[in-house]
């Protein structure tokens, strides 16, 4: 079977004497792997900056603290989603208001977020799905225009542009995850960026239980709350060596994805995600939107190609229930919408095979 999606890791030869070498090195947590991480990461994703964490999670927990976001305070989400995107916000005891989604790419809505907005609304939280930025030109004049904080969950969208310039830069805040199924893994791992480096400080010390490192343990003084968010040095050893492939990786991604937005777009009674001119997704899955959603896995799976609904819109399950709202967007995206496998290993005598059959209907 052909996966929806697949972990992606070096090859034996490269990763286990590095790994060999860092896990008896006596170094295994935080240390100097988890710095050249943080460094090359930044440089090659060109994105502000950016500490390593111990998941995507943790680093959204962390953007919604650093924004200021407490009990009784309203965050405007979305509810076309993987789950940890909104169990962030109920974790600072926050309420997630679902705003609703464009119909033709599953990403928030400027519109409907807009509407949204009311006295209690300290953060907005998009997540660039699939890995198709939202439009960030309206959401990013939305927060400013209402004095906002803007976290972009870039957890499906490493290497993802827009205007030329990498997701995760246009939010105050940005993160993105290496859980094992996603772009680039590390096993579990994640990095949190901001725009305002005046932040590092107060990250570095959420990272590590609101203690400072480099401060002598004797003379230290934790005034606010911190986690055990940090990466550690056999999770950034693995990082460092993806890094240097992640590009390869990524360009697979995305010519098979232009593929399919060529291909599948054409076929009549599909249609595929729309997505602004200066948007460049780096296409975790691909979507297809079909009256006959049940029919097109049916027979993607007779040709052992999987295809499936990933995610399930998060108001459905119990704990986001009192918060779900009239989304009727995201009802009939969520209706239509099909994922299939768009990744670095759907070859190319895959990728036309799929088209066949889903031209046959
Ligand atoms: C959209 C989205 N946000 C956040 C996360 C959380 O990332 P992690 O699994 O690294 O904690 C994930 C991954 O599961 C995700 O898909």
């Amino acid at each position: 079977m052909i996966p929806l999606v697949k972990v992606g890791l070096p090859s034996k030869e490269i990763l286990m004497p590095r790994l060999e070498e860092i896990l008896y090195s006596g170094m295994i947590g935080e240390g100097e792997a988890v710095y050249e991480f943080e460094r090359q990461f930044q440089k090659k994703f060109e994105v502000n900056n950016s500490i390593a964490m111990s998941s995507g999670t943790g680093a959204l927990h962390s953007a919604l603290v650093l924004a200021g976001v407490k009990r009784g305070d309203e965050v405007i989400t979305t509810s076309m989603t993987a789950e940890p995107t909104n169990i962030a916000i109920l974790q600072v005891g926050a309420t997630p208001v679902f705003a609703d989604v464009d119909v033709n790419s599953g990403n928030l809505d400027p519109t409907s977020i807009q509407d949204k907005i009311s006295h209690k609304t300290r953060a907005i939280v998009v997540v660039h799905y699939a890995g198709i930025p939202v439009r960030l030109n309206e959401i990013t004049d939305i927060a400013k225009q209402f004095n906002i904080s803007l976290i972009e969950d870039c957890a499906h969208a490493l290497g993802s542009k827009y205007q030329g310039k990498g997701v995760g830069n246009f939010g105050d805040f940005g993160i993105f995850s290496f859980q094992a199924i996603k772009h680039m893994t590390t096993v579990d791992g994640g990095v949190l960026s901001f725009k305002d480096e005046r932040r590092l400080r107060d990250a570095k010390k959420f990272r590590w239980f609101g203690l400072e490192k480099g401060v002598p343990r004797t003379e230290i003084d934790i005034t606010s709350v911190g986690y055990k968010y940090n990466m550690h040095n056999i999770a950034a050893t693995i990082g460092l060596a993806q890094l240097n492939e992640i590009d390869n990786r990524i360009a697979k991604h995305v010519d098979n994805g232009r593929f399919f937005d060529k291909n599948i777009g054409a076929i009549s009674g599909l249609s595929v995600p729309t997505f602004d001119q200066v948007a460049e997704p780096s296409y975790w899955l691909y979507t297809i939107f079909s009256e006959d959603s049940e029919n097109i896995e049916k027979s993607l799976s007779e040709i052992g190609v999987q295809a499936s609904k990933l995610h399930r819109p998060n108001h459905f399950h119990s704990i986001f229930k009192e918060y779900a709202g009239d989304l009727p967007q995201l009802d009939e995206y969520y209706r239509k919408m099909i994922h299939i496998p768009c990744g670095w290993w759907v070859d190319l005598a895959i990728r036309e095979k799929i088209v066949e059959v889903l031209k046959k209907g």
